[in-house]
């Protein structure tokens, strides 16, 4: 094990023409130049993720999930994590279905991780999306993290891959730095004893 904390970003949109991997790539770079963090991406539209589960829900399953095989390499991305950053439009309202399906074929893997949020779309800058999330995750017993980084209006405030806001790297640095240390803190608290889910 080394100090670095393993950090999986995962790409919520799966659209045709989608903005969601500018977005990621620029957390990504962010995340790489903190030092606190091993970095890996997790574009959903490369994972087979079928809307149609399992009987038995992933929480009693456990390891016997029969999860389909184009799944595995993000199973086995989100088991090695010890921190996430959801990066995510907004849909109506809310967030993607592809990321929904994603997080219901999981259960385990969310548990005592801490998850931060990096969101874009319209005039809410993507925080409808942000807000159901973290309501769902509490339910997989993951930690959300309070600074999210939200960008409005991305199509008039991005401009070749980055944020024109000349203050956005900086709230990506918070957001990480809160990110590392709940990292550090259940993975210390994840090895001390079994989380009592
Ligand atoms: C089905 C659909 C619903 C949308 N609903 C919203 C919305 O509720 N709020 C918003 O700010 N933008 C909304 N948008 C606009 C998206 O924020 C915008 O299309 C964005 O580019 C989507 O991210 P993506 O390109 O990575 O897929 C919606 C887009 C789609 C395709």
């Amino acid at each position: 094990m080394t100090n670095a904390h393993q950090l999986l970003i995962i790409v919520g949109s799966v659209r045709e023409g989608r903005f969601g991997p500018t977005v990621a790539e620029w957390v990504a770079a962010r995340a790489r130049a903190h030092g606190a963090f091993d970095v890996e991406v997790a574009d959903l539209a490369g994972v087979e993720l079928p809307l149609g589960l399992p009987a038995v829900p992933p929480k009693y399953a456990g390891e016997q999930y029969p999860r389909p095989a184009g799944m595995a390499p993000l199973t086995a991305a989100l088991d090695r994590a010890d921190a996430f950053v959801i990066v995510t439009p907004e849909y109506n309202h809310s967030y993607p279905a592809a990321l929904k399906a994603a997080i219901d074929w999981h259960f385990t893997h969310w548990t005592a991780k801490p998850v931060a949020f990096v969101s874009y779309g319209g005039a809410a800058g993507g925080r409808h999306a942000v807000l159901h999330l973290e309501n769902v995750l509490t339910e997989l017993h993951a930690v959300t993290i309070r600074d999210g980084l939200a960008f409005p209006a991305y199509y008039h405030n991005w401009r070749d891959g980055e944020p024109l806001d000349a203050e956005a790297a900086g709230y990506a640095k918070t957001l990480l730095d809160q990110l590392a240390w709940w990292a550090g803190a259940l993975r210390t608290a994840r090895a001390a004893a079994p989380y009592p889910a």
